[in-house]
Formats: structure tokens, sequence, C-alpha cells
């Protein structure tokens, strides 16, 4: 059967105090939409359809960068669920199959979770409705259910003490045949205490149709929707916390883990060593047996088999390390591949360059790669011993076996082989620096 994924994405999020749509706050480097979206892509939707609206142009933007086959429709008004469902509608014209309303506010609700509610469609179930039982039910509409059969759902605002007294709450997801769900939106009111369309008034309307709704449950924590600044702190930890576990599970070695952040696409192989407080930006991938030592922070990296980075190593995005590269301390690599068994051990800028297959890079090497314009790049050959602070003024090539003398400014290209010296020749003056010194001690004698 055909899956639809509806994501609904309009509303402000006030209590965010922000000038951010809500649903574009980021959980580990993803906005709380792609998170949705992730979960519903796990659904092999055929039509995916955002409904945006405060903030639509960024929300259009997010959505489409990271499917560029989802649909942006425009809720101009935010006057409910109901309404905002109903925006959907000429998005998926001519589709046919089920469609899941899922909440762009909501990142966590597992695959497995949507493949349970997609089976109670399968079992015959006319409206699906994802529910859970609630520590404090407050605010969260309430399932009105026996068993797992539905009856209908009773908003908060709407309930009577005896409903406010179910545990059963909503979730918000549902799923339906796609003609069905929008038939019965058609039939929503807005008579009810917040003057709104709700989604959730669909059960009722399906039971008096004579239609079957059911229940799926599935634990609260898959639930945590993100209305406050407080609740993507919380979002954000719940994340964290799963990372580090799924981490550890699939064979990394994490010796704090409490202390290490990973961002949505973080991907360790076999083996690999995780140090105290490492920071993970987005889109970074670390092979088997690598180790990351601790206080280093990498995005928009590869880190192949057996390589070494940090302690406070910092990997910027394009920073491509060939199998066992030795990375070490106050060590920057941008744009840059480092070739196998390369060392750069201390105190250096590395960007836009080539370092070749065990080349020794010293301490306080910089590649001058930008020159307020332009941004310039470096080559240096397998096996070159750069010496320690060299300036490689860039565009520049340091040829294979090549050696730079420590402290060289090196402004043109070094042959194979050849030794670049590229600073002022020493000169020694006998006796001048003991006669300095007393010349100067003399003079405050006689202060
Ligand atoms: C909704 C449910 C409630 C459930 C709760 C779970 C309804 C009527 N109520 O209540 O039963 O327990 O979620 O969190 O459905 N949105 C739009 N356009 C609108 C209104 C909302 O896009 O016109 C979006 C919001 O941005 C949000 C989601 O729909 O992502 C839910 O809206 P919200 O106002 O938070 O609904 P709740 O009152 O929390
Ligand atoms: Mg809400």
């Amino acid at each position: 059967m055909s899956i639809a994924l509806i994501v609904l994405a309009a509303g402000q999020g006030s209590r965010m105090q922000s000038d951010r749509p809500k649903v574009l706050h980021e959980v580990a480097h993803a906005p709380l939409l792609v998170h949705a979206m992730m979960a519903g892509a796990s659904l092999d939707p055929e039509r995916t359809v955002i409904v945006a609206g405060h903030g639509g142009d960024a929300v259009e933007a997010a959505a489409t960068a990271h499917d560029p086959d989802a649909v942006v429709v425009r809720q101009t008004e935010q006057l409910g669920t109901a309404h905002a469902v109903a925006q959907a509608r000429a998005a998926l014209a001519g589709f046919e199959g089920d469609a899941i309303v899922l909440y762009g506010d909501t990142p966590f609700i597992r695959p497995e979770t949507l493949q349970a509610m997609i089976g109670a469609r399968r079992d015959g179930a006319g409206v699906v409705v994802l529910g859970f039982e609630a520590a404090e039910p407050g605010r969260y509409g309430r399932l009105v259910a026996e068993g797992d059969r539905l009856e209908r759902i009773v908003e908060a605002k709407d309930a009577t003490s005896e409903e406010l007294a179910i545990t059963l709450c909503n979730s918000g997801v549902v799923c339906a045949e796609a003609s069905i769900l929008f038939d019965l939106i058609d039939q929503v009111g807005s008579d009810n205490a917040a003057g709104e369309y709700y989604l959730t008034d669909i059960v009722g309307l399906a039971r008096a149709a004579r239609m079957s709704a059911r229940v799926v449950t599935c634990p609260e924590a898959e639930t945590m929707g993100v209305n406050t600044r407080m609740d993507l702190a919380a979002a954000e930890a719940a994340f964290q916390a799963r990372a580090r576990l799924a981490a550890m599970e699939n064979g990394a070695t994490l010796t704090a883990p409490e202390t290490v952040q990973f961002a949505h696409d973080t991907h360790l192989g076999r083996d690999v060593v995780i140090e105290p407080h490492v920071v993970f930006g987005p889109g970074v991938t670390i092979e088997s047996d690598a180790t990351i030592r601790a206080f280093s922070h990498l995005e928009g990296c590869h880190v192949s088999e057996g390589c070494v980075v940090g302690p406070y190593s910092r990997l910027r995005p394009g920073a491509e390390l060939d199998r066992g590269v030795r990375i070490g301390n106050f060590v920057e690599v941008k744009a840059a591949t480092v070739h196998e068994g390369a060392k750069i051990n201390h105190l250096s800028y590395v960007g836009d360059a080539e370092i070749g297959a065990r080349a020794n890079i010293g301490a306080g090497t910089i590649t001058c790669n930008y020159d307020g314009v332009f941004k310039h790049r470096t080559a240096i050959g397998a096996d070159a011993f750069i010496g320690s602070n060299t300036m490689l003024v860039a565009p520049v090539t340091v040829g294979a076996e090549a050696l730079t003398a420590s402290g060289s400014v090196v402004t043109e290209d070094v042959p194979d082989g050849a030794l670049a010296l590229g600073r002022a020749k020493q000169v020694n003056k006998a006796g001048l620096a003991r006669r300095l010194m007393a010349k100067l001690r003399a003079a405050k004698e006689a202060r």
C-alpha cells in the first residue's frame, strides 16, 4: 500500500521566544522538522507534504534541502490541526493509499511505531491513532477507548473532570486512508473551547459512520514534543542519551559517554575509541579502530581506520584523513586531504591542502590559504618534511621528499627532494649580549 506523509509545521511556537519558526530549532544539528521527516521516511512514502505557515519560506527551504521531493503547502491562518491537514489535499490529488499525519515539533517517533500503525491499518482499522500513557496528562487530548478500540478523542480544554482523569493521551500521529481522512476532515467543525478545527474530531466522526478506530501505543518518550527552550534542551539530552547507547551497542568505546555530543548523522565504525568531551558536528564518519582523543571538535569530515585525532584537535568540513593519520593538539584541518600515515602533531593550521603520504608537518606550520579575497591551495608531496613554524604561502607546492627549514616563509614551489630555506640568515655577534645587558642594568641603577 502506498503511503503519503503529512507533516504539520505551521505553528509559530510562541513559547520558544524566537524569531525562528519552532520546527527549525535544532536537535543534534538537524531541525526538529527534519527529525520528523526522517522518522516518516522510514515508511518510504510516495509523497511527503509539509504544511508550513509561520516562517513558511524558511521552513520550505529546510524541508526541500532535506528532501527535494517534499511538497510544501501553506496554511496562512492557523485554524487548527484539521484545517492544517486540509491544506495538503491538493498536493495529494490523485494519491491512493494511506496518509499518515506527523507533527513537525515531535522529533522522536520511532520507525517501528509507525510500522505498528500501518500494521493496524492492514488489520482493517479505519482510523489509527498513536497514543501513550502520560505521566502528566495536562493539556494532551484524552483517548476515550476500550482496550485498543477508540471511541473518540476529547481535548483537555473540552473535557469533563471524568475525562480529564484518563491518562491514555493523544500523540497527534494519525493514519487513515487519504480519501477517508479528507472526507472526515470536511465534517469537522469549530464549535469547541478553542474555536479551532480539531483533527482529533475525526475519530468520533469515523465511529459515527460505523468505521473502526484503533489506538496503537508507544512509550511517552517517543511522543516528546518541543514547545519551549527547556523542552528543546530535554529533547537534545534524550537524543544524546540514545545516541551514546547506540554507539556503544555498535562497538565503540566511550570512556565518558555523558560528555560526548553526537550529531544526528554521526557514523562510528567498530572499535572506535572516543575519549571524554568530544563534540561531533554534522557529517562525520569515523572508521574502525580510530581514536578521537579528549576535547576534539569534528564536523563534515572523514577519519579512516587507525587514525589518532586529538587531544584538542579541530577537524572542519572537508577534512579527509586517510589510514593511520595522526592529528595532534591544537591542530585545525579544513578542506584538506591528508594521505596515509602523515602526521600533523602540534599547533598547525592546514586548510585547502593536500598532504602526501607519510609527510611530517612540523609544529606551528600554517598554510596561508587566504589572501583576503581568494582561497588558494597548498600541495605537499609524499615523505616531505615541513620544518616547524613554516608559513606555506598558497598557492604553493612542496615536492615529494622535500624539506623546508624551520621558520621558513615558503612563497615559491619546492622541487622534489629539495631543501627550501626561506628565512634570514643567522649572524652571531661575539660578546654583544653581555655588553648589552650590562649597559641596561647600569641605566637602571642610575635612575
Ligand atoms: C494537539 C492535539 C492533542 C494532542 C497534542 C499532542 C488537536 C486538536 N489536539 O494539541 O490531542 O494531545 O497535539 O501534542 O489536534 N498546527 C498547524 N496548524 C494549525 C494548528 C497546529 O500546523 O492550525 C501544527 C502545530 O505547528 C504543531 C501541531 O500542529 O506542530 C500540533 O498543534 P498544537 O497547537 O501544538 O496542538 P495541541 O494543542 O498541542
Ligand atoms: Mg502542542
